[in-house]
C-alpha cells in the first residue's frame, strides 16, 4: 500500500530516477502520485498529481522539476480520497515526507495542531507527521531531534521519508510495521519500500528492521534501533540489478506471469527435489514434524493455496489443518496449543493482517513456517522457517504464478509430512513426485493453445453482469480463485461456491444471464459435481464446464466447455489454475479494463 522512495545523489538529477523507482513501486497503489526535491536556494518544491506515472510524467513536462535530493510517492488512498492535493509529498516550508501506513491518531493530533493554530490542506492521515516534524524545527530543533520527538506521538504502522529544507545532504527514513530498504549506489544513496524500488540503482542494500530509524547522508548511513542506539543491518548484493522487469514483449504483465508458469512450477520443484534419489526434501521443520495441528493464516488468493493446501495435507498426511483469513484469526482470540505449527502464505510477506498474524502465534508459542515470495520480506525474516516460491517479482496485481508456486511447495509439504508421518509408502511418493514432475509440461500444453479460453471469455463472460463459479474438493478453492479473479480484474461479479452448496440458497440466482462455470475434472467425485450441472441446467442455467474428454462424454447440454488433459487427480489445482486465470484475463482485456492495475487494489497490503 502506497510506494514511498527517497534519493540523494552527489552527482546528478535524481527525478527521471524517482520516476523509474515509482514506475516499479505502482504495484503498491497508483490513484495519486508526486515528487519533491530541493531547489538550488534549498526550498522545497513539489509536483502532484491524481493518477498515475503517466500523469505526473506529463505534469513535469509542462512543469518541470529537478533536484540533487527528492522524494517520491505513489499512493493507495486510505484516508482521503485520490487527489492531487492528497497525493504526497506532504510539504510545509519547512520539510516534506512521504508515508506508507496508517496513522492512527492522527485526528487526536490533528485537532491539537489546529487549536494551536496550523492549517491543513488535506484530508489524509499523513499531514500530521510533516506539521509534528515543521513545529519542532520552528522551535529550533534539528531536523534529527525533531524527527525523534516526532516519532514517538505516531500511533499505527508506517514507513516514513523525511526531507527537509536548506538540507542538501539529509535523508531520514523511519520504519514502525511498513517495510524500508536502503540502497548504496554509485556516488548515490537509496531509500525504499522495496529492493524493487531502488535495486536497479544500488547494488548494495539493508533492511530496515521494525523500529529503526536511519539517518541518510552522501556515502553512508546511521541505523538508530528502537531502544536508541546505534545498530549495524548486513548488507546484501541486490538481486534485482539483473532482473529482467519488462513485459518482454507481452500485453500485460498478468500475461506474462501466467506464460512464465511451467518455468516456475519447474524452478520451485527442483529447488526440493534431489536429482539423484528422485526424492523430496524440504529445510528442517522440526515444529511441523512434531505437531497434531496445523494453522495455515493467509489472505486472499494466498488464503485459497491455503485452502487446497489443508485437503492435500490432511488426505495424504492425516494432519489436522485450520485454515483461516488473516483479518479475522488475529482479533478473534484462537486458541492454539504451544508447540503447534503455524504456516503464513504470502507473495509480498509484507500483508499487515498475515504479519498481524504470524506475530500472534508467535506470542503462543508456535513454530513459524512460511511459504513467502520475497525472501528479504519482513514476513520471510520472522519465520522458523522460510519455503521460498521462486517466481521472481510479480507486477500483475492479480497473482497468478505465485499461487501455483504457493501450490507447488504446498503439494511438495503434503508429500514429505505424509512420507514422514507413515501414510504415503515410498512407491506412492514416487508416484505422486513424477505426477508432480509432469506438471510443466502439462501446463506449457494448455498455453500453447489458449484461443478457446479467448472466445469462451469473450463470447459467455464479458457480456455478462454476474457469474458463478463451482467446483467440489480440490476444485472448490479453484472456484473461489476464479471468481476472485475474474472480478477483481473485469469487475464482474462473481461467486465460487461449493458445488454442493449451489442447493442452499445460491442456486436461486441462476437463469439464462448468469454463467455458471463448473470447474469438474475426472476424480472421484466427478459424478457429484455433474449431478451439480445438472441441477442448473434444469433450472435454465448456462452452464461451462471445465474438465477433461472423458468428463465431457458424461454430460451434455453445456453452453461452452474447455477441455484439459486428463491428469492425476492430486496436481488438478496446479493445472486447473492455468483456464481460471486465462479467462479472467480474456474477460478483462474484451471489457477494455486496466488488467495489471485493477482500479481500488494495490498489490502489497500493508495497511489493515
Ligand atoms: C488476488 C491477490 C490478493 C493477494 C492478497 C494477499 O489476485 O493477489 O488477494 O493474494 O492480497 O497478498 P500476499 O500474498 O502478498 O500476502
Amino acid at each position: 500500500m502506497c510506494g514511498i522512495i527517497g534519493l540523494l545523489s552527489e552527482h546528478r538529477d535524481v527525478v527521471p530516477e524517482l520516476l523509474d523507482g515509482l514506475k516499479r513501486l505502482e504495484y503498491r497503489g497508483y490513484d495519486s502520485i508526486g515528487v519533491a526535491t530541493l531547489n538550488p536556494n534549498g526550498e522545497l518544491e513539489r509536483r502532484r498529481t491524481e493518477g498515475k506515472l503517466a500523469a505526473l510524467s506529463k505534469l513535469l513536462h509542462r512543469k518541470p522539476l529537478s533536484g540533487f535530493i527528492g522524494l517520491g510517492h505513489t499512493r493507495w488512498a486510505t484516508h482521503g480520497a485520490p487527489s492531487e492535493i492528497n497525493a504526497h509529498p506532504h510539504a510545509t516550508p519547512e520539510a516534506a515526507i512521504v508515508h506508507n501506513g496508517i496513522i492512527e491518531n492522527f485526528q487526536e493530533i490533528k485537532t491539537r495542531l489546529l487549536t494551536e493554530g496550523r492549517c491543513f490542506e488535506t484530508q489524509t492521515d499523513s499531514e500530521v507527521v510533516v506539521h509534528l516534524v515543521s513545529q519542532k524545527i520552528r522551535q529550533g530543533l534539528e531536523p534529527l531531534a525533531a524527527v525523534r520527538e516526532t516519532l514517538p506521538l505516531l500511533e499505527g504502522a508506517f514507513a516514513l521519508v523525511f526531507l527537509f529544507a536548506y538540507h542538501h545532504d539529509l535523508l531520514i527514513g523511519a520504519r514502525r510495521g511498513s517495510p524500508l530498504a536502503i540502497g548504496f549506489g554509485e556516488n548515490e544513496m537509496a531509500i525504499g519500500s522495496d529492493a524493487l524500488a531502488i535495486g536497479p540503482i544500488c547494488r548494495q542494500l539493508i533492511y530496515l528492521e521494525d523500529g529503526d530509524l536511519a539517518v541518510i547522508r552522501p556515502g553512508s548511513v546511521k541505523i538508530i534501533d528502537q531502544q536508541g542506539l546505534s545498530a549495524v543491518r548486513p548488507r546484501r548484493i541486490s538481486s534485482v540489478a539483473s532482473l529482467d522487469l519488462g513485459k518482454s514483449g507481452y500485453r500485460h504483465f498478468m500475461l506474462k506471469e501466467i506464460y512464465e508458469q511451467p518455468q516456475v512450477i519447474g524452478d520451485t520443484l527442483n529447488t526440493m527435489i534431489n536429482p539423484v534419489t528422485g526424492r523430496l526434501s524440504l529445510p528442517n521443520l522440526p515444529e511441523l514434524k512434531r505437531t497434531n495441528r496445523l494453522t495455515i493464516v493467509a489472505c486472499g488468493t494466498a488464503s485459497f493455496a491455503a485452502l487446497i493446501g489443508k485437503y492435500w495435507i490432511e488426505k495424504l498426511a492425516r494432519l489436522p489443518v485450520d485454515v483461516e483469513v488473516g483479518s479475522e484469526f488475529r482479533y478473534r482470540d484462537p486458541v492454539l496449543a504451544p508447540g503447534q505449527a503455524a504456516l503464513f502464505i504470502s507473495q509480498s510477506g509484507e500483508t499487515a493482517d498475515t504479519l498481524g498474524a504470524l506475530r500472534l502465534c508467535r506470542k503462543m508459542g508456535q513454530g513459524i513456517l512460511s511459504i513467502v515470495n520475497v525472501p528479504e520480506s519482513t514476513i520471510a525474516r520472522e519465520s522458523n522457517v522460510l519455503l521460498s516460491t521462486v517466481a521472481g517479482p510479480e507486477f500483475g496485481v492479480a497473482s497468478t504464478k505465485t499461487f501455483t508456486a504457493q501450490l507447488t511447495l504446498l503439494a511438495a509439504l503434503a508429500l514429505v509430512l505424509a512420507t514422514h508421518r507413515g501414510h504415503l509408502s515410498e512407491q506412492q511418493e514416487t508416484h505422486l513426485i513424477r505426477a508432480l514432475m509432469e506438471v510443466p509440461a502439462i501446463c506449457a500444453e494448455i498455453l500453447a493453445n489458449t484461443g478457446p479460453m479467448e472466445a469462451l471469455a469473450r463470447e459467455l463472460l464479458a457480456p455478462a453482469r454476474d457469474v458463478l463459479y463451482i467446483g467440489r474438493g480440490l476444485s472448490y478453492p479453484l472456484a473461489l480463485e476464479g471468481a476472485l479473479k475474474l472480478k477483481e480484474i473485469s469487475y464482474i461479479h462473481a461467486e465460487g461456491y461449493a458445488a454442493g452448496e449451489l442447493k442452499h440458497g445460491p442456486i436461486a440466482l441462476v437463469d439464462e444471464n448468469v454463467p455458471v462455470i463448473v470447474v469438474a475434472p475426472t476424480d472421484h467425485l466427478f459424478s457429484k459435481t455433474a449431478s451439480n450441472l445438472a441441477e442448473v441446467n434444469a433450472r435454465g442455467g448456462r452452464t461451462i464446464f471445465i474438465g477433461d474428454k472423458d468428463g465431457l462424454a458424461k454430460i451434455s447440454n453445456l453452453a461452452g466447455s474447455l477441455i484439459l488433459p486428463k491428469i492425476d487427480p492430486f496436481v488438478i489445482p496446479l493445472v486447473y489454475a492455468i483456464p481460471i486465470q486465462l479467462l479472467a484475463y480474456y474477460a478483462a482485456v474484451t471489457k477494455g479494463t486496466d488488467v495489471d492495475q485493477p482500479r481500488n487494489l494495490a498489490k502489497s497490503v500493508t495497511v489493515e
